[in-house]
């Protein structure tokens, strides 16, 4: 895989009120990083709080980091109490529900309902430091109550995601064998209610611990969590944690049917979270950030609620979805809030982009001043529109590549400082190496190759919960230095344009989701012998899904089957792994050894040439399988 690629993107200058006050700051980050990588480090942990500073900054035991490993701090302290004495009346949280209402809570009023949730935990669930809590809720200010709470005693959050099903829920309570679940009688989705405590108890029945305790807000009866917390008291001991401290684990997919859960440290994470939240996005005292990404993904983790938190800011937390009940709902939250960092997913931008373009002109963004992007690559025509129609062409976009298991943001170019090139992310912030290998690990520029993160980084994943093999096959062995999953290349000016995943994992809608996991799902169903599933080119989502699959023999192909392989899928992982399409076929395409080869079927529902089949079994199953993909 190393073909010649020829570089042709515009540059966009930043605008120009970014451009003076930042640069000489960014200029100095870089030099300082540059001189001596370590002291740069120590000082971005110097800005948060610790209870006992750290003498030892790196110890590296490949694929083992340990940062500032004999300091103690406290994640809930650093994004509560620190800003107590001098900000105890300031908006932490503006939230706004789906249908409205909006609720603002102060930093005061945040860090009393995070002890009190914290002392609960304690008293009433008997959880130690180090215990997992499972959070299941939907986007409201208590998901951020939740994972504070746990971060002040020091137990470790798995949030999941509220849009997956009980299965998916069930295999997360159990890997992480979570000992308390907190969750919602239901979230609010597009006007209908959604009844989260019953996945949870189904979830439940499917673990070997069905009575786990679960505090549920608005559940009511004994364990309702707003009954409980009142009443505790709204002082709490924080939980004095090393560095090296699990501050969280989250779940994400990987390339076998087994989600991962990515864990990740107290001390480095969070010295990564306030440092880069502060760098790309500027975010200064009077700015409203709104990060559109919902809690249960790491973007809402680091920048929903750590990386704004602890930089004493303002964040808009919403409820709803971009379209509903209108089209304009986003832009009105803009206008409403006075939001003036937006950050979103291109698949929403491509989504706007095909609406109606006199919407988002019927709202005043003049609040506006920075935007940016996440999830995976933005293409040049969404990035021109994004700029123009939402920016008005003074607001500079970040593209910000990263991974749930990088912990936050590691390239962009830097308001202020580097030119944009719509669709390259960019150069790495400050104090990380990034680079693009050939498969000798060799530095490749203007060729397509590997991304991999060449110097260990604080807020770099510790590793995958109870799988440390998995760990070091995955990131590690593949080159000596941290190995991305994804492919890239870097330009003359070394800035770096992310292509996508060179694994079988999918880009859904900025979701990530293993093809294996979807595939499980299939042959689960009694209909099913046999599935293979592919991403394929679409326009707003970036991929869609698209199902193959070999029926059993007493089964016959119906319209009414394939929609309940759709719906067994949605049940078993989550409506966002729903397949656009399934088609059923009598054989999938094999080589000699047996390994489906899914980039054939991929090329044959896009259409695209097939290039070689000659390692195909069985060639003619190619023209059977074309002619089922253009009936379907
Ligand atoms: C994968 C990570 C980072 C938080 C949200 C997703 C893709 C992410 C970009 C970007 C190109 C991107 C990569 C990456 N990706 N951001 N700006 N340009 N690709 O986190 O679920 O861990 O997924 O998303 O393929 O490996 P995630």
């Amino acid at each position: 895989m190393s073909n010649q690629l020829t570089f042709d993107v515009s540059t966009i200058d930043q605008p120009s009120s970014f451009k003076d006050e930042r640069f000489d700051m960014i200029h100095q980050l870089y030099t300082e990083a540059k001189q001596d990588r370590l002291a740069f480090w120590n000082n971005q942990a110097n800005q948060l709080v610790w209870q006992k500073k750290w003498t030892n900054t790196l110890m590296w035991d490949r694929p083992h980091a340990r940062w500032f490993s004999d300091g103690i701090l406290n994640a809930a302290d650093n994004c509560l109490d620190a800003h107590l004495t001098t900000n105890a009346k300031k908006t932490a949280i503006i939230w706004e529900s789906e249908t409205g209402d909006v609720v603002h809570i102060t930093y005061e009023e945040l860090s009393k309902l995070v002890n009190q949730l914290a002392n609960c935990l304690r008293a009433d669930f008997n959880i130690q430091k180090g215990d997992r809590v499972t959070i299941y809720l939907p986007q409201t200010p208590e998901a951020a109550v939740a994972m504070l709470a746990c971060a002040k005693i020091g137990a470790i959050h798995s949030v999941v995601f509220a849009g997956f099903s009980a299965p998916s829920l069930a295999e997360r309570i159990k890997d992480s064998s979570s000992s308390l679940i907190i969750t919602a009688l239901d979230a609010n989705r597009r006007g209908k209610r959604i009844p989260l405590l019953n996945m949870v108890h189904d979830a439940l029945k499917q673990t070997p611990t069905p009575h786990v305790p679960v505090l549920t807000v608005n559940g009511g009866g004994e364990n309702d969590f707003y009954s409980r917390i009142n009443a505790q008291p709204t002082q709490c001991q924080s939980e004095p944690m090393a560095s090296e401290d699990p501050l969280f684990m989250l779940y994400t997919s990987g390339t076998t049917g087994q989600p991962k859960g990515i864990l990740h440290s107290t001390g480095g994470y969070l010295t990564h979270a306030k440092y880069s939240t502060k760098l790309v996005f500027d975010l200064t005292p009077s700015d409203i950030f709104w990060c559109t990404a919902d809690v249960g993904w790491i973007t809402g983790h680091t920048y929903v609620v750590y990386g704004p938190l602890l930089n004493g800011g303002t964040i808009l937390m919403f409820e709803g979805t971009p379209d509903y009940p209108n089209k304009g709902r986003f832009w009105e939250c803009i206008e409403k809030h006075r939001v003036s960092i937006f950050y979103t997913a291109p698949t929403a931008i491509r989504a706007f982009m095909k609406d109606d373009p006199s919407i988002p002109q019927q709202f005043d963004l003049s609040s506006l001043r920075l935007l940016g992007s996440v999830g995976e690559p933005i293409n040049p025509e969404a990035w021109h529109w994004y700029y123009r129609t939402i920016g008005k062409s003074r607001c500079p976009i970040v593209d910000t590549w990263w991974q749930t298991e990088t912990g936050g943001i590691m390239l962009t170019s830097l308001p202020g400082y580097h030119p944009m090139k719509p669709g390259v992310a960019g150069a790495p912030l400050p104090g990380l190496s990034i680079d693009v290998l050939s498969q000798d690990a060799l530095s490749l520029q203007n060729t397509r190759g590997f991304l991999s993160v060449t110097e260990p980084w604080p807020s770099m994943t510790r590793g995958i919960w109870n799988n440390t093999e998995r760990f070091k096959d995955i990131y590690w062995s593949t080159f000596d230095t941290y190995f991305a999953g994804d492919s890239a290349y870097k330009d003359d000016d070394n800035d770096i344009c992310v292509i996508g995943r060179v694994d079988d994992v999918l880009n859904v809608a900025g979701h990530r989701i293993g093809t294996m996991e979807i595939e499980s799902a299939l042959v689960a169903h009694d209909a099913v012998a046999e599935a293979a599933v592919v991403g394929v080119h679409d326009d707003i989502k970036g991929q869609s899904i698209a199902a193959f699959v070999i029926l059993n023999c007493n089964h016959q192909e119906s319209p009414a089957l394939l929609e309940s392989l759709k719906a067994q899928v949605v049940t078993s992982i989550s409506p966002i792994a729903k397949p656009k399409m399934v088609i059923v076929t009598p054989e999938l395409p094999k080589t000699r050894s047996g390994k489906i080869m899914r980039r054939l079927l991929k090329q044959l529902v896009e259409k695209t040439p097939l290039g070689d089949i000659t390692t195909l079994a069985q060639p003619d199953i190619i023209p059977i399988i074309q002619k089922k993909v253009e009936l379907s």
